[in-house]
């Protein structure tokens, strides 16, 4: 990236490297934004398991995606044989399906594979983006209004047939898939924005918006949704919001609890829940819709949201810095929130390992020449360019001149900045590039944030599962990277192959570990089925028997999303 400004570990060089500086602002326009040939994140899509990236033009984008296998994924009900099919559950025949058909009426809403062979069709939607689970569902059904949804619950619920709630099928937990014949509801067919209010902020829209497109239309009003992460241009708003998902600048505008000032649902009875509020303040009683956001769709369908959208900054600069020890990752962490303050919009950590794997699976130079033991991404937003650069310059200067970052380089233009992005966004599909990932998603307490990635190393090492190079053993490396500024640590296991041996090596192990520390195992993807068993590392019995007490509330026959959660 020639355009790239470089800035030099020593203070007399500084002096330079500032210069330059003040010329590295970029204004990132909404209608640069929209502008842009591609998007930079990744698509996951149904039919092909390939995901790709984009960033034209410039020297650092992914230059090549090597082939993966498209090796066959064994079932979750093989790999996870404790788990039994629960045999309340009714086995779909012709007669269901000619219910749905009559119902949803377009061909294309529904995939039938219960009265054909649709093994192809269906693959996509029973496997997860992992490729860690699979699931047997015959049926996929896309509702294409609340009132359709509505009715598909109903006669479920009567006839005691399961369903699992799909929106971008993007979730790492393997929520987003069956386990058994469970029924597919996705919810791309519901994709319609509502309303946007610029005065207020507050946007409306149908839950199977993808991320992306709610951005984009957003940024046609000056305004951002107050989430983004890697895989926004395939994850749905909806299921976001199931999700709870954090990303990238939660730091900045808070999680969706904050956010989310109203939801329209469907409970398992088919009840439709009306509390799509647009209010800002709303103290009258219960905030039930607070049960829905990271409900993971265990306690009714999200048909739509209404959410409060900040305006979209002006002047955005983004960093990505090079340090020599963790110690100084979380000097610079310290010293970017007291100089940086109202306009620090991200501080994300990457490994050198997590970096190299992704220079390794894309092809993409790194930014630094140098190899660092660890880098950061640092974004500020703010609306005044000047205020902006010159707060920036001077967080620089002294980082710099304190010796706390080594190297580094700021984005003078979108298209950098994009890419800078890219080397942090990158690392979900290069962590599973090569076979596949054991992924753990902590919240730990910043000090001994990252202590856990160096013991996980010496973990697998002891066990004898690790190697670089010998393609016998099944870990190819352990890497971390997150969210510094939310203490969200991303410990990935990255292997050629999933392993039991790998697996029972690290769990409950890293689970106790975080709970040690009094941290979180699952600090924004939430717990689906992988992290359903270990619930009690994070929460009391108290409090899992309180959540057990709203399910059977909610979902008495316990039709929505079995096997998962809870
Ligand atoms: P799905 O994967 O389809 O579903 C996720 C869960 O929500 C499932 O349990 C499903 O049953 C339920 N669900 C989905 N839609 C609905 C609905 N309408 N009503 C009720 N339940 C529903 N997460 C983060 O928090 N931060 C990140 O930075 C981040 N980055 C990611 C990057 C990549 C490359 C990928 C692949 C994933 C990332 N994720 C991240 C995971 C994240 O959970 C999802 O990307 C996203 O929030 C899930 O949305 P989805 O529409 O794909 O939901
Ligand atoms: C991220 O922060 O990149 C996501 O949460 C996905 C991942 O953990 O890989
Ligand atoms: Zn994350």
């Amino acid at each position: 990236m020639s355009r790239l400004y470089r800035l030099l570990p020593a203070a007399r060089r500084l002096r330079i490297a500032n210069d330059t500086l003040q010329e590295a602002s970029f204004a990132r326009s909404s209608a640069a934004r929209i502008a842009a040939p591609t998007s930079p994140h990744i698509r996951w899509q149904h039919a092909q398991a390939e995901a790709t990236t984009s960033a034209a033009g410039a020297d650092h984008a992914p230059q090549e995606q090597p082939d993966r296998s498209q090796k066959q994924i064994k079932y979750t009900s093989e790999s996870y044989p404790n788990i039994q099919r629960d045999s309340r559950f009714k086995e779909l025949n012709s007669d269901d399906v000619k219910f749905f058909k009559d119902l949803l009426g377009s061909e294309s809403a529904v995939i039938d594979g219960v009265n054909q062979d649709a093994l192809s069709d269906l693959e996509g939607f029973n496997a997860d983006w992992m490729k860690k689970y699979r699931g047997k569902a015959k049926l996929v059904l896309k509702p294409d209004s609340t009132e359709q949804v509505s009715k598909i619950l109903k006669y479920c619920n009567d006839n005691l047939l399961a369903i699992n709630p799909q929106g971008g099928n993007t979730g790492l937990v393997g929520g987003s898939v069956p386990v058994f014949d469970e029924i597919i509801l996705n919810l791309s067919r519901m994709n319609k924005i509502r309303s946007f209010d610029d005065v207020a902020g507050v946007f409306v829209a149908d839950a199977g918006v993808i991320l992306e497109a709610a951005d984009n239309h957003l940024a046609e009003h000056g305004h951002i949704f107050p989430l983004d992460l890697g895989a926004k241009g395939s994850c749905q708003i909806g299921g976001n919001v199931a999700t709870n998902a954090g990303g990238l600048r939660l730091l900045r505008y808070g999680s969706m609890h904050g956010n989310i000032l109203g939801i329209e649902a469907v409970l398992p009875d088919g009840t439709i829940v009306d509390d799509l509020s647009k209010l800002r303040k709303n103290n009258t009683g219960y905030d039930l819709k607070q049960l829905f956001i990271g409900g993971e769709g265990t306690i009714g369908i999200i048909t739509a949201i209404s959410i409060l959208c900040p305006r979209r900054s002006q002047a955005v600069n983004v960093a990505y810095f090079g340090l020599e020890s963790y110690a100084k990752v979380q000097e610079a962490f310290k010293e970017a929130k007291h100089q940086l303050g109202e306009i620090l919009s991200a501080f994300e950590l990457m490994d050198h390992r997590s970096q190299a794997l992704y220079n390794k699976a894309t092809g993409a130079r790194l930014p630094l020449e140098a190899e660092h033991p660890f880098y950061c991404l640092i974004e500020t937003s703010g609306s005044n360019t000047d205020h902006d650069s010159e707060k920036l310059n001077a967080f620089l200067e002294h980082v710099m001149g304190e010796e706390i970052v080594s190297d580094g380089v700021v984005a003078e233009n979108e298209t950098q900045a994009q890419n800078l992005w890219q080397c942090r966004e990158g690392i979900s599909e290069a962590s599973q590039h090569f076979g596949g990932v054991y992924k753990y998603d902590l919240s730990i307490p910043l000090p001994e944030l990252y202590s856990l990635v160096d013991a996980c190393r010496d973990r697998m090492n002891e066990a004898g599962l690790l190697s670089a190079d010998d393609e016998s053993k099944p870990v190819l490396d352990v890497l971390g990277y997150g969210h510094m500024g939310d203490s969200n640590l991303h410990l990935n296991v990255s292997v050629r192959r999933y392993d039991k041996e790998v697996e029972k090596a690290l769990e409950p192990w890293v689970y106790e570990w975080v709970s040690k520390r009094s941290g979180s195992i699952s600090a924004e993807h939430g717990l689906g089925l992988a992290k359903k068993e270990f619930i009690g590392y994070s929460r009391s019995e108290t409090m899992v028997r309180l959540m057990k007490q709203i399910k059977q509330l909610y979902d008495p026959n316990g039709i929505m999303n079995p096997y998962k959660y809870i």
